[in-house]
């Protein structure tokens, strides 16, 4: 049987870049961005804006995808909040334009996030109605709706996670680990919740999703709900640092241009029930962030003892 054709958005963030790498061993992935692969293996790259309408329909036509990921989006919640247009234009105008240009039967994956809860109640479940705080989760939803309303063929995954970037942009995982190996003092919230997932563990078991049947909307994080704080902690643990330069903290000390939710944290038993797959323990993720530090991306998530010399 022939490989399926993946068309990944947003193939050179954070997310994007692993789903090519991961993917690239069994489908024909082909990537869009409007930045440069930094990836170690070249793999199929389309380079450009997708809110160009003209490049975004040739861009499908061109690549006749069996399957679309979108994951470009306007990520910076503050940047969000700061210009709502934007933040439209990138998370809802751009996926209705995507998803009505998808041709009919494909599926579209869409990645969402749990800032699309008012974050007042643990482990949010995919029954749970949204009510986003902040501008960037009302986007989101939009495009959610967008992905709902065009095609009964999608996935929308609501999800966090952390893991190594291009460098580009700092992300938080990034942030937290450089904190603790230069002993810089790093404020962590005890009011914060969520449930990461280390990258990684997010694409094999996205692999798993597309594999299936399965339709609609699916949250996928990790398995336990930590603060921030929490979370920090268990880093230094994983990777033998001192803890003296993590501060405990509150979100309601620290001003923030977005009225973030409080506790994002999101139960992905549906996950669980309908693949079968277990959700990965917070310090096992963490233990193979850490090891996939200085690998190049090709190489993330493989077992030490399964990778050549
Ligand atoms: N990171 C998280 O923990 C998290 C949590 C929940 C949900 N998500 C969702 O997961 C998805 C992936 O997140 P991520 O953290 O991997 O994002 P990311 O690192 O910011 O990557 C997004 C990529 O898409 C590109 N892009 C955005 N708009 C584009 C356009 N019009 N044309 C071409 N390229 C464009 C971005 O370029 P620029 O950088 O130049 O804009 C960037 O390279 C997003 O949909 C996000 O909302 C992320």
């Amino acid at each position: 049987m022939s490989k399926p054709t993946v068309l990944i958005t947003g193939a050179c963030g954070l997310l994007g870049a692993h789903l090519m790498a991961g993917l690239s061993r069994q489908a024909h992935v082909v990537g869009v961005d409007r930045n440069p692969w930094w990836g170690d293996v070249p793999l199929e790259m389309l380079r450009g804006d997708l809110a160009e309408p003209d490049f975004l329909q040739e861009t499908v036509r061109a690549v006749a995808p069996d399957i679309v990921i979108h994951c470009a989006a306007l990520t910076d919640v503050d940047a969000c909040e700061q210009d709502p247009a934007r933040a439209y234009a990138a998370n809802a105008t751009l996926t209705r334009h995507l998803v009505r240009a998808v041709p009919e039967g494909r599926l579209t994956v869409y990645l969402s996030t749990d800032g699309v809860f008012q974050g007042n109640q643990p482990l949010a479940t995919e029954q749970d109605p949204p009510c986003p705080r902040t501008v960037y989760g009302r986007s989101k939803v939009h495009g959610e709706w967008d992905v709902v309303l065009t095609t009964r063929n999608h996935l929308i995954v609501r999800t966090n996670f952390y893991g190594w970037s291009s460098g580009r942009k700092t992300t938080f995982g990034e942030w937290l680990y450089r904190a603790l190996e230069h002993r810089e003092p790093a404020t962590l919230f005890t009011d914060c919740f969520f449930t990461p997932i280390y990258v990684v563990d997010l694409v094999e078991r996205l692999t798993r999703l597309l594999e299936g049947p399965f339709r609609g909307l699916v949250h996928l994080g990790g398995r336990e709900r930590l603060s921030k704080h929490a979370f920090g902690l268990l880093m230094a643990e994983a990777g033998g640092f001192s803890t003296a330069s993590i501060r405990a903290g509150s979100m309601d000390q620290v001003p923030s241009k977005a009225q973030r939710p409080k506790d994002m944290s999101l139960s992905s038993e549906r996950f669980v029930h309908l693949t079968g797959c277990d959700l990965p323990e917070a310090r096992a993720g963490l233990r193979r962030f850490l090891d996939d530090r200085n690998r190049p991306l090709s190489a993330r998530g493989t077992p030490a003892e399964a990778r050549v010399a």
